[in-house]
């Protein structure tokens, strides 16, 4: 039987961290869903299907990767596709807790739901899509920390809200 692997995520906008993590997620499972979901902790600046374009447009050669947007329970989803396991990225201690706690919050909605952590890359330890947006907006270069394909998409996206 296939394993599949759910990769969610708010992805506003996806970044090298995140592509680092979805490659290695590929690397060890049959097929890797990158879902777009909602965190309601954040308020996005994307919308589902930006963020979704986005993350299309980096993974198109991966060809066991599929993207899809999702906005009810994580959970729900993991049991309705059948996956067997939740891929998270940890950049530091910090993410730890809260990390901990959705994956202990999963597993409680569904017990088939096994989250597992991938540590990211050194040269990604400091990257957020926070840190993308706010540089973006200022007009900075982002060019380091977001994959080339989407550089244009994401600074034409910042451009047209000041206008
Ligand atoms: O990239 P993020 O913002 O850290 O991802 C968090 C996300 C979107 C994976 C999390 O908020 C989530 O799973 N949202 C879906 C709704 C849900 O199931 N919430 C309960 C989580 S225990």
């Amino acid at each position: 039987m296939e394993r599949i692997a759910v990769c969610p995520g708010s992805f506003d906008p996806i970044t090298n961290g995140h592509l680092d993590i979805i490659r290695r997620a590929a690397g060890l499972f049959d097929r890797v869903i990158v879902l777009i979901s909602h965190n309601a902790d954040k308020h996005e600046a994307f919308t589902a299907e930006e963020r979704a374009r986005l993350v299309r447009m980096v993974v198109e050669d991966l060809p066991n990767i599929e993207v899809d947007v999702f906005d009810g329970l994580l959970a729900e989803y993991v049991r309705r596709r059948r996956a067997c396991a939740i891929v998270k990225g940890l950049r530091a201690v910090s993410d730890f807790e809260y990390e901990f706690q959705m994956a202990l919050a999963n597993k409680k909605l569904n017990d088939q739901a096994e989250t597992v952590f991938l540590t990211t890359s050194t040269e990604n330890m400091y990257l957020s899509s926070s840190i993308v947006r706010q540089i973006a907006a200022l007009g900075g270069d982002i060019s380091p920390f977001v994959p080339k394909r989407i550089l244009q998409a994401i600074n034409q996206r910042f451009q047209t809200e000041k206008e």
